[in-house]
């Protein structure tokens, strides 16, 4: 096992009805921004439901925060933060709201450029604005943890960003609100969580069959809920979904362990060239490296093969294979497509985004093996 240090200060306030106490989770006195997506929250309910736990408090509103949210919006925000003299700042929404909430919490405070808080994957933060959330829609685990994820529209960019500072004080958690997505989002968070798993998972062993355990039970959860939180309305199954998204990426899973983010780093781009859903990017992207870097990941692959989906025929390399194929059934068996092919978007379409890897000088992958070249490579078995 590898060294590691693990923190996670976010207090989980789950379950039915728990909206309405959000007031006792913000600190008194403070003036609150409630920020907000494009209404989900007012025709469901939930608008109404904070508003009840807002009572009596000082607040303003900033809403319009769109999905992928983007970096010039968040800069709308900031301006209302500095002229309203804002102290707390609270999301209302998915992952995209929660996402602009935590860099708006840290670029209110920035000294220079707020670009440079993406550029430089948010080392230079030295304070934020405190910040709590109710999550709409189990998927990013952005809830639990401290990253954030910006697309700034004039540049076609979506960088990454993770500061301790960012962490949600609180995040209430109650799977009622999750009975109004549409079934694309359910999808699309069951995808999410997934792949946030395997990017912790799928690359070689160090030794953490703690961990790896927790992976599998997180794997096996999103496979056997997969169907009724589709097909059905039913409070069990959505409890569990929202537990699982949040346990997905809170930070427990990689303890120790070494990961490979290399699906969510070309997803990212492919999100900012052609507008998939994020999760819709994962889906390409993952069964194609793992194809690529199939000698590499084999023997994590071979385990997942019989501990998740209980293949316990054939050798080592029959194992590997038939996980991938089953990761790529499981997308399909919830309508999530899973190649290129399938957006319309050829070979030529990918070259910008090899270009960028290029002029990143990017290496990524478990064992730094994976460069511009490399990713053209990929893409190409994404087509
Ligand atoms: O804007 P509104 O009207 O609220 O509608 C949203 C939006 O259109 C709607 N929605 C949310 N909750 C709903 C609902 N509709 C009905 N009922 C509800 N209860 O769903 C749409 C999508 O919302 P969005 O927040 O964009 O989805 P998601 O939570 O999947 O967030 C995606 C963003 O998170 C980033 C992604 O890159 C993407 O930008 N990620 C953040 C991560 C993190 N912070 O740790 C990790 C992830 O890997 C990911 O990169
Ligand atoms: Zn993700």
């Amino acid at each position: 096992m590898n060294n590691f240090e693990f923190y996670n200060p976010v207090r989980i306030v789950f379950g039915k009805k728990t909206i309405p106490t959000v007031g006792k989770f913000i600190p008194k006195g403070k003036k609150i921004m409630l920020l907000y997506g494009g209404g989900s929250i007012k025709k469901n309910g939930v608008y109404d439901q904070v508003l009840r736990g807002l009572k009596g408090r000082n607040f303003v509103e900033f809403s319009g925060i769109e999905p992928n949210p983007l970096y010039e919006t968040c800069l709308r925000a900031i301006e209302k933060i500095k002229t309203e003299k804002i102290e707390f700042l609270l999301s209302v929404g998915g992952g995209s709201v929660l996402d602009a909430t935590k860099f708006i919490a840290a670029a209110a405070c920035y000294e220079g450029d707020p670009w440079g808080i993406l550029t430089t994957g948010g080392i230079r933060i030295k304070k934020a604005l405190p910040l709590g959330d109710v999550i709409t829609l189990p998927a990013t685990g952005s809830e639990m943890n401290c990253g954030s994820v910006i697309s700034r529209k004039e540049t076609q960019e979506k960088l990454p960003f993770s500061h301790p500072l960012v962490y949600p004080l609180f995040s209430i958690l109650d799977p009622e609100t999750t009975y109004s997505l549409p079934k694309k989002q359910l999808r699309n968070g069951l995808v999410d969580a997934f792949v946030h798993v395997l990017e912790q998972y799928a690359t070689y062993s160090v030794n953490t069959p703690l961990q790896d355990r927790q992976a599998e039970a997180v794997l096996r959860t999103l496979i056997d809920i997969a169907p009724d939180v589709i097909q059905k309305q039913d409070y069990d199954s959505r409890a569990s979904f929202m537990w699982a998204a949040a346990c997905a990426l809170n930070g427990s899973l990689c303890c120790g362990v070494v990961e490979d983010w290399t699906t969510h780093s070309i997803g990212h781009e492919l999100t900012a060239f052609f507008g998939l859903d994020h999760a819709e990017s994962l889906a390409v992207v993952m069964p194609a490296l793992w194809q690529h870097q199939f000698e590499n990941k084999k023997d994590k692959l071979a385990q997942l093969a019989r501990r998740v989906w209980h293949i316990t025929s054939g050798d080592r390399d029959f194992q590997a294979r038939a996980a991938l194929e089953k990761s790529v059934e499981f997308f399909h068996s919830i309508d999530m497509p899973t190649r290129l092919g399938d957006y319309k978007i050829t070979q030529a379409d990918t070259q910008k985004i090899v270009d960028r890897f290029a002029k990143r000088g990017s290496i990524m992958g478990e064992r730094q093996n994976i460069s511009a070249p490399q990713v053209e490579e990929i893409l190409k078995l994404c087509l």
